[in-house]
């Protein structure tokens, strides 16, 4: 027994010291939330936007609803100067990269900012490859607390020692960063990225299309990787053990309001989003989205799922082909369930308690978390239609 005694406090001491020289004990401690440019403004981005995306944070009530970082994707860079110090692009940010984060800072907001491991951002702006020490600092400087780091023109780097290069960096940098690694999955970041980074993508990138498989795209030297959203969720199944506070899986930033996606795909999306415990980085243009669409993003119900603190990553407890349960253990011993229709009509579908961890014989009440109200108390199984392309997310308490 004494042994025994030993040797956990031997682990938690170790366990201890490792959080402790990462520097990210703290931080993203629930599931990240912001927006990010990429997914509708590629490199077409300028300060003017970013700063009017900032305000709607706080117009639109997304700041209320737990939306804090700003993120800005790749084509801030132009190029560096003679003693290698990044330069941002002065046509689009005319005020400099500090002045935009000062802004973002007053409205009480998070500012994140973009880079990549390699010689060369996809892009083609200037990478952090050789200059990590340089430009952490840089970041630092400037009030970034964000850091999404890619993976283009890396040749035959390492990814773990590539990340933990600039996860040092950044730690000696001195500035909480979260620190988002986005190697697109390829040497599975989930098994080594957890002790470097708090988030790692899992798969290539979302495109705002349901089952899209996955295209390939030219683009220069580089080829671009491109996959929709049914697909990226059948890549989630086995990951969720690794997620956890401080370290996210990540399926890639939200296209809620992109694209063709209808009401129902919509709703699906952000709701298997949340059962993912997946950072909340939306990706569609906050200036001009539909009222349907910010009632969506800022669905409270839905959101606390997501940040739920005991940080589970919700699993596929059945898969009978096109009908799927999903099941997400909350903080409190509740569950978050979701039924889930990718078939072309509208399905009646129901769970069993024990199929998401409950006594079969007990009572429980059901909340749909979209309608937003107490649909009743039920013993031993819940039934639900669930339409066409679209989920019933309820809580079982
Ligand atoms: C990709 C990345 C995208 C976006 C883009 C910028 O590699 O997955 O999310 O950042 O690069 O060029």
């Amino acid at each position: 027994m004494r042994k025994l005694v030993l040797i956990l406090s031997l682990l938690v001491f170790a366990l201890s010291s490792i959080n402790a020289q990462t520097g990210f004990d703290d931080l993203a401690q629930t599931p990240p939330m912001g927006w990010n440019s990429w997914n509708t403004f590629r490199l077409d981005i300028n300060e003017d936007l970013v700063k009017e995306i900032a305000d709607i944070f706080i117009d639109k009530g997304l700041k209320e609803a737990g939306y804090q970082y700003v993120v800005i994707d790749d084509g801030w860079q132009i190029n560096r100067d003679e003693d290698g110090n990044i330069l941002a692009n002065r046509e689009k940010f005319p005020s400099g990269i500090k002045s935009l984060a000062d802004y973002i800072h007053s409205n009480g907001l998070k500012f994140g900012i973009y880079s990549d491991a390699g010689y060369l951002t996809c892009g083609k702006f200037p990478g952090s490859l050789g200059y990590e020490y340089q430009d952490a600092r840089a970041y630092a400087g400037w009030g970034v607390d964000y850091l999404k780091y890619d993976w283009c023109y890396t040749g035959n780097q390492n990814a773990p020692d590539s990340y933990l290069l600039m996860r040092n960096a950044l730690v000696k940098a001195g500035r909480p960063i979260v620190f988002s690694i986005c190697e697109w999955g390829t040497s599975q970041p989930w098994t080594w990225a957890p002790g470097i980074g708090n988030l790692w993508r899992t798969t290539f990138d979302i495109r705002p299309c349901w089952d899209c498989g996955q295209q390939a795209i030219s683009k220069g030297k580089q080829i671009e990787n491109f996959i929709g959203f049914t697909k990226i969720l059948d890549q989630q199944v086995g990951l969720e053990s690794y997620a956890g506070p401080g370290h996210w899986n990540d399926p890639d930033m939200l296209e809620v309001g992109n694209g063709e996606l209808s009401y129902e795909e919509n709703v699906a999306h952000f709701s298997f989003w949340c059962i993912l415990a997946a950072p909340l980085m939306l990706g569609n243009d906050i200036r001009k989205m539909s009222d349907e669409v910010l009632e969506i993003i800022t669905n409270p119900e839905a959101i606390a799922v997501n940040q739920d603190p005991l940080g589970r990553q919700g699993r596929k407890v059945r898969d009978d082909g096109d009908f799927e349960v999903w099941s997400k253990e909350l903080q409190d011993g509740s569950r978050a369930v979701m039924l889930f229709n990718r078939s072309a009509s509208d399905e009646t579908m129901s769970f069993e308690w024990r199929e998401v961890g409950l006594p079969q014989d007990l009572e429980f009440k059901v909340r749909d978390l979209w309608k937003k109200e107490d649909i009743g108390d039920f013993t031993g199984s819940f039934t639900s239609a669930v339409p066409s392309h679209g989920v019933v997310m309820v809580k079982v308490f």
